[in-house]
């Protein structure tokens, strides 16, 4: 039988996937959402039309500094710092952001032996460069990348708890999202948010597009609303399941390609970035049998209505 689900968290809620998230679950339920961001890369901005909503409540802290999920139905955990490269750079304060805290909420949930259902957001990351393609959610581990290690870990974790307390998780691993406010100008990892984003922020901004490497890495964009809906759908799922889900759009495109879609010839190659993979491409036949999901968006279709 169907759980009633009143009220739900979701952290990370400034951010770019997290204010897509909130926007959604305001739109498609009733439900009671709390948010929790330390602003830390996120924008008040990206929530501020929600600011005053009666079924909405900020609260600007820490993961860590959550005292309780005993009010929860659902907790959808977005909060990280999610960039490759500074995760080479800060690794501890990746780790603390990644890892750590998020830990906290298992032990909070340990505490009040109150287990509501737990969607992470997880990333394709933890596949490296893989050796099935597309790529299924069995395919073996290689994190390239202290942050694809730190999702990798939290994934770990969630397994590992659960055969002694009875957590309730599902961990969506996002391939390459992109749509509206993936670019924060603002957040000073912004130059390794979305590739999508950049593109076309500099477009926006008369500037050339920086393809690294020779631009043949193949990425598999996801766009931030279909990701919204599976954790919706994630969150609703009647029963148990603790395991993990591609969700990804189920086709590539390279980056020199996206380049060219967006701004023709108006590009120029610099230093390819190392941890990073040459391909991503999800085999999405998990989510779309369990769960129902579908994609609703594909990259070229936005393309054509934002560059319209
Ligand atoms: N965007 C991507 O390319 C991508 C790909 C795969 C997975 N993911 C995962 O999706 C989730 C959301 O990513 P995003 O792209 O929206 O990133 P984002 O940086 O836009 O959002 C993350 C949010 O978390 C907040 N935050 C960070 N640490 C916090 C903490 N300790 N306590 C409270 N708030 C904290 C930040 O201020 C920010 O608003 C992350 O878990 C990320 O690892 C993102």
């Amino acid at each position: 039988m169907q759980k009633i689900i009143s009220k739900v968290l979701i952290t990370g809620v400034a951010g770019f996937i997290g204010s897509n998230l909130l926007d959604y679950l305001y739109e498609n339920t009733a439900w009671q959402i709390d948010g929790v961001d330390n602003l830390s890369t996120g924008n008040k901005k990206n929530i501020e039309h929600h600011l005053n909503d009666n079924r909405f409540t900020f609260l600007e802290k820490e993961c860590k500094d959550l005292a309780s999920l005993k009010d929860y139905d659902i907790v959808f955990h977005l909060a990280a710092l999610p960039r490759i490269q500074p995760s080479f750079e800060r690794v501890n304060e990746h780790v603390e952001a990644n890892l750590y805290q998020a830990i906290h909420l298992i032990e909070l949930m340990i505490l009040d032996s109150h287990y509501p259902r737990f969607v992470f957001s997880g990333s394709s990351a933890i596949y490296g460069t893989p050796e099935q393609i597309p790529t299924p959610e069995t395919e073996k581990v290689d994190c390239l990348s202290p942050y694809a290690f730190q999702k990798y870990e939290f994934e770990r974790y969630l397994e590992l708890i659960s055969t002694r307390y009875p957590l309730n998780y599902i961990s969506l691993r996002y391939f390459n999202p992109y749509g509206n406010r993936s670019f924060n100008p603002d957040n000073s990892f912004s130059a390794y948010s979305s590739v999508v984003g950049i593109f076309l922020n500099r477009k926006r901004e008369g500037k050339q597009l920086l393809v690294t490497g020779d631009g043949q890495q193949k990425r598999d964009f996801i766009h931030v609303a279909d990701l919204a809906k599976a954790n919706y759908l994630s969150g609703i799922h009647p029963e148990k399941l603790n395991t993990a889900f591609n969700v990804g759009l189920g086709e590539t495109l390279s980056v020199l390609d996206l380049a060219k879609l967006i701004d023709g010839e108006n590009f120029e190659f610099i230093e390819k970035r190392e941890g990073e993979s040459e391909i991503t491409f999800a085999d999405t036949a998990k989510i779309r049998s369990i769960l129902g999901w579908e994609p609703s968006m594909n990259i070229k279709d936005y393309l054509a209505i934002e560059l319209a």
